[in-house]
């Protein structure tokens, strides 16, 4: 009976952490089930930073300035930095980065169904910032109380930076929709291909999220995925407005008794059709990374034999 119990204890002693919102950190101990939600999560949330980078990537050698080209660089340079703190969150859980890798190319593990949309025009990097970045920024406040302390860090740091990739999206559509018919036509286009994959980005509804009753309960997840959209979903509204153009869900409507804006429905068709490998760009954005990857493979060996060198020079020297 002791095993049972003591393990009861623990879960007991765990829950109650997470109740008084005490961080969980690496050396603590945590409920198996806990550390696979948390690998799996944020080495999904890492994944889509990395593929995240391709779409806005094709835009770099296109960008219709310099300005607009060193900003895109930034940008893009920067995801590249949140993939590698959330990269080394979840290596935190005792998984490596060789482990996650593989389990990306391998098409095991899930990144953000948005980068599998094709960037078409200029207007789409606008877009893309705008509302990409716009609701991960909502997703990701709210991840900075997450319970699960690397995590909940990470979060922080990223957050200081995505609001300046939303905000140069946003000058970018606002150029676009002050500029010829042609170039206004280009931002309504793009707000039409991106708003609704963009919504996906907050998951199914919470009725049919497979994890979020569990991560709301370990607060992995502070606020649903409805709540979180519906959030998203009134911001951006007058954002729309300021623009001067069309909403692309005909449904939208202020509801007062709500306080919300009541709207369409997601094409979920699409979302699972997309998720399970089946988007414009889902085998594109593998084989890019898995290439990448390869070509990539010289500098980690140089790395890896510096690092046997320091070894063996300090087990010489070691003072
Ligand atoms: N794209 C791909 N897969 C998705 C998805 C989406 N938009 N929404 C949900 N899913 C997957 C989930 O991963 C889960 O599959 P799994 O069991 O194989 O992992 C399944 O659909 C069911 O969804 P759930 O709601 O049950 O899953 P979660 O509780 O994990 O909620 C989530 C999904 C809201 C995306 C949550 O994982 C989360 O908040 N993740 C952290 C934020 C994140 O990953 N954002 C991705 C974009 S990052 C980004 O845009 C960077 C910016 O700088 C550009």
């Amino acid at each position: 009976m002791g095993g049972n119990s003591d393990q009861a204890e623990l879960e007991r002693q765990f829950q109650q952490r997470i109740d008084d919102d005490i961080k969980i950190e690496p050396k603590d101990w945590m409920p198996d089930a806990y550390r696979e939600n948390l690998i799996r999560q944020i080495s999904q949330h890492a994944h889509s930073e990395v593929i995240g980078m391709q779409p806005e990537g094709n835009y770099i050698t296109r960008a219709p300035s310099l300005r607009r080209k060193l900003i895109l660089l930034s940008k893009v340079q920067d995801e590249a930095g949140h993939g590698l703190y959330l990269y080394s969150a979840s290596e935190t859980l005792g998984i490596s980065r060789l482990e996650l890798i593989e389990a990306l190319q391998s098409g095991a593990a899930k990144y953000a169904s948005i980068f599998n949309y094709p960037t078409q025009t200029w207007g789409d990097v606008g877009a893309i910032g705008w509302l990409v970045d716009g609701a991960a920024i909502c997703n990701q406040v709210s991840l900075q109380r997450t319970s699960y302390g690397p995590y909940a860090r990470g979060m922080i740091r990223i957050c200081k930076e995505e609001s300046f990739h939303q905000r140069q999206g946003y000058e970018i559509m606002l150029a676009l929709a002050r500029g010829s018919d042609e170039q206004r036509q280009m931002a309504q286009d793009s707000l039409n291909r991106f708003y609704w994959p963009a919504l996906m980005m907050f998951g199914p509804h919470d009725g049919e999220s497979a994890h979020s009753a569990q991560s709301m309960r370990w607060k992995i997840k502070r606020e649903t995925n409805d709540a979180l959209r519906q959030k998203f979903i009134d911001q951006t509204v007058p954002q729309i407005e300021f623009l001067g153009l069309d909403h692309p869900d005909r449904d939208i409507s202020w509801n007062e008794s709500r306080g919300h804006y009541d709207h369409g429905e997601i094409d979920w068709h699409e979302f699972y059709s997309v998720i399970n490998g089946n988007g414009h760009c889902n085998r594109q954005r593998l084989q890019h990374h898995i290439r990448a990857h390869q070509e990539g493979e010289w500098v980690r060996d140089a790395l890896a034999a510096y690092q046997e060198k320091q070894r063996q020079r300090d087990c010489q020297d070691p003072d």
